[in-house]
């Protein structure tokens, strides 16, 4: 599958390419008092609460009527695993019933579900009982996957068991800023690592279970690591071990090896890719500070470039090589986030074509790319870091749950609508 160049001012995407934005539950949903993040926040662990968020658990129909009118063709959402089961072993039928509606109204509105089992958040009594530390953690999980893929099997053929490992791990074990907020706590780390591995093999194979042509893959955080000075070897040997870590340590946990072997990779249907940034590193001192740098955030860095509100660095070109990278795993690629946190409309519209742009350059090296969502459908609850990361194609008004379109919505749909990237 190529993009195809009708002209040296256009590219066009593959038929059947895959449009539209992502979001996650607690992000957007409100009012999830059963699961991990919403106890850190009542008790005051974390700086910001989510309350009723974009209050989407009621107004996902509207929600999805924008999408539609935006020219998608798909939306990526996220099953509340805490709703589903609130207690353990309990099913909940309303939540159930409420997300086959939710996929329900997907499908009428001609937006293709792609569904994630587990962007970040655990239900309050599996986090309890030690979450991701617990031996039995991946058959949870993978129990309630079965559930989920027994009642919206049918209508869903795209499924991400989890949303980017490497970070749940990272913020919650090492950085310390997300439920459990546990700081270097390096030995758990890895055993919930491990253990998240091994949910998402189980939660692949129920998956296939129930639907044999289902797509199974799950969101890759995918950061362009590159060393702060190529010249100094510390730089790179430091960046060579991060970049291990981070890119490829949970795709070998799970089978996938790199390069591509001649055996297509086990459990992984596609791989999604969500690229925001690069990481520039630096190594210092001695010991693991040596070994494994820090990120360096230097603004006067020689090669560094716009930055987005919250301080991630806008790096459209490092999307092609990271695509390249990831398609020697031998499966299809899917962007399932990029999205820039700001109020600069022109920033956000510049941020979107320099990306496509850089997609449209990986398809036409034929490396193959099922779709693109941009982060996000609209502004919402950015984890600690609370309302004010403004990713949304729409803003929110918190107050009256008012969204307001942005204005990149009417050139983004030219291009979703038809599947053409004017350059
Ligand atoms: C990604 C997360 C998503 C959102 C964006 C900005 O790492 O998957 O929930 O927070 O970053």
């Amino acid at each position: 599958m190529t993009a195809r160049t009708v002209s040296d001012d256009a590219y066009h995407f593959p038929p059947g390419f895959l449009w539209g934005a992502a979001t996650s539950s607690h992000q957007v949903e409100g009012n999830n008092r059963w699961n991990d993040w919403w106890e850190y926040e009542q008790s005051g662990r974390l700086p910001h609460r989510s309350g009723e968020a974009c209050r989407h658990y009621d107004l996902y129909e509207q929600d999805f009527d924008l999408a539609r009118s935006w020219g998608h063709n798909s939306h990526r959402l996220s099953i509340e695993w805490s709703r589903i089961e609130p207690s353990q072993g309990k099913w909940n039928r309303e939540a159930l019933a409420h997300y086959r509606a939710v996929i329900h109204a997907l499908k009428q509105r001609g937006l293709e579900p792609i569904v994630t089992l587990h962007h970040f958040t655990n239900p309050a009594w599996f986090a309890r009982r030690g979450g991701w530390l617990r031996r039995d953690s991946a058959m949870l999980f993978s129990r309630y996957a079965a559930r989920v893929v027994e009642d919206l099997g049918q209508d869903v053929r795209y499924w991400l068991t989890l949303n980017e490992p490497t970070v749940y791990v990272t913020q919650g074990y090492i950085n310390g800023v997300w439920p459990p907020c546990l700081k270097n706590a390096r030995a758990k780390a890895v055993v919930v690592f491990r253990n998240l591995a091994r949910a998402h093999i189980a939660a692949y194979r129920e998956i296939h279970q129930f639907r044999a042509d289902a797509m199974v893959g799950f969101a890759h955080n995918a950061p362009l690591v590159v060393p702060c000075e190529p010249r100094r070897k510390r730089d790179r040997i430091a960046a060579l071990v991060r970049d291990a870590i981070l890119n490829r340590a949970f795709f070998y946990l799970i089978g996938a090896r790199f390069p591509k072997s001649r055996r297509r990779s086990p459990c992984l249907d596609f791989i999604g890719i969500n690229y925001y940034s690069r990481s520039t590193i630096r190594s210092f001192g001695w010991g693991l500070g040596a070994l494994l740098g820090r990120v360096c955030t230097v603004s006067s860095h020689n090669h560094s470039g716009p930055m987005s509100d919250i301080g991630w660095e806008i790096y459209p070109a490092g999307l092609p090589s990271v695509l390249q990278r990831f398609s020697h795993y031998g499966v299809p690629l899917f962007v399932t986030e990029n999205g820039v946190a700001t109020d600069d409309e022109a920033l956000r519209w510049d941020f979107i074509m320099q990306h496509l742009k850089a997609l449209a350059e990986a398809l036409r090296n034929g490396i193959k790319v099922i779709g693109y969502l941009y982060w996000t459908l609209m502004d919402n609850y950015e984890w600690a870091m609370g309302t004010d990361a403004h990713f949304g194609l729409a803003a929110v008004d918190l107050t009256t749950q008012e969204r307001r379109p942005r204005p990149c919505v009417d050139d983004f749909k030219r291009i979703c609508r038809e599947n053409r990237l004017d350059v």
